[in-house]
């Protein structure tokens, strides 16, 4: 089938299945495209817990899937592609996270929501990069925190609430790949652009951005600042939002290390609009929890949401 096939049949399923098609900044633009609702991570989460539909199909990675199914367990949660996973979810695996907690009782855990159900089980609060220092400034002064799996981003909120927290030691793949040298001669190239970062970047870049932020943070600071130039230091699927909120404007993608694309998340970018329709028309893959496990990671995300 063409793309148009696969768009037109996207939309005749949606309504016969009584479906909400919800996709993060990351997805090649044709899937944002037919998307109900594109947000970043704190934003696709309140939607799954708000929605009326009665399945989900998330066009996004597995660990933002399985928070749409632990806020909505009725219904059929369906992803593209299983194997769109995270770095970040796959360097935290539950037994070491656990057993990390139980030598540090008196930390409370504030985990980004980039891991798995299991992990999301065992602590206190989940956090979004939208909503984590919120979050953390709400958290006494005298009680010890445990931050993962993040160690990029939980340095960068230690920085912002001069609180000292324990890191796991995780990265993104896509977020650790821009290099400092080339965004330097970059910068030369294009003196009056504004280098703007996501907060999962190393040190070296976020202390050269201007802005730092969530996905949907980026797209409202160039839609609302006066400049005209941006140098956008995270996954460059946000760009075409971007273009749509300001076509008079210019973005360009910070450069990764190799001379390759990686910058794009390699899991992001295992859906394609082939594969949203195949989940589609064959109700799979969907996402199955363990009930105990969904019960338990309900009760951190669902404080995620009351505190932010
Ligand atoms: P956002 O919540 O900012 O969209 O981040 C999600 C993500 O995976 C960033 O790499
Ligand atoms: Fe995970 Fe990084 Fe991909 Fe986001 S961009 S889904 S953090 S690997």
């Amino acid at each position: 089938m063409t793309d148009t096939e696969y768009v037109r049949e996207i939309a005749r399923l949606k309504k016969e299945m009584n479906a909400v098609i919800l996709a993060h900044y990351y997805q090649e633009p044709e899937i944002q495209d037919v998307a109900d609702f594109i947000g970043d991570s704190l934003d696709l989460s309140r939607r799954a817990a708000a929605t009326e539909a009665d399945v989900i199909v998330f066009a996004g990675v597995l660990f933002m899937a399985e928070t749409a199914k632990i806020l909505s367990p009725q219904k059929l949660v369906l992803i593209p592609d299983v194997n769109a996973g995270c770095s970040l979810a796959e360097g935290c695996p539950g037994d070491a996270f656990r057993a990390m907690r139980r030598e540090h009782p008196e930390h409370i855990s504030i985990t980004y929501i980039n891991c798995s159900a299991d992990v999301k089980a065992a602590s206190d609060i989940i956090c979004t990069s939208s909503n984590a220092e919120k979050i953390i400034r709400q958290i006494p002064a005298d009680r010890p925190i445990f931050f993962a799996p993040d160690r990029n981003l939980g340095r960068y909120l230690s920085k912002k609430t001069g609180r000292q927290m324990l890191l796991w030691n995780g990265s993104c793949v896509v977020h650790e790949t821009f290099s400092t040298t080339k965004l330097l001669a970059l910068q030369l190239e294009h003196p009056d652009a504004e280098l703007i970062a996501h907060p999962e970047c190393e040190d070296p870049i976020l202390t050269r951005a201007a802005f730092i932020g969530s996905t949907s943070a980026l797209l409202k600071h160039v839609a609302q600042s006066s400049r005209t130039s941006f140098i956008i230091a995270t996954e460059p699927g946000i760009i075409h939002q971007m273009k749509k909120a300001a076509p008079e404007k210019e973005f360009i993608p910070a450069p990764p290390e190799a001379n390759c694309a990686c910058n794009n998340c390699p899991y992001m970018k295992l859906n394609t609009l082939e594969k949203l329709y195949r989940c589609m028309i064959n109700r799979a893959p969907y996402v199955e929890l363990d009930p105990d496990v969904r019960e338990r990671a309900r009760l951190p995300i669902e404080k995620m949401l009351q505190m932010s």
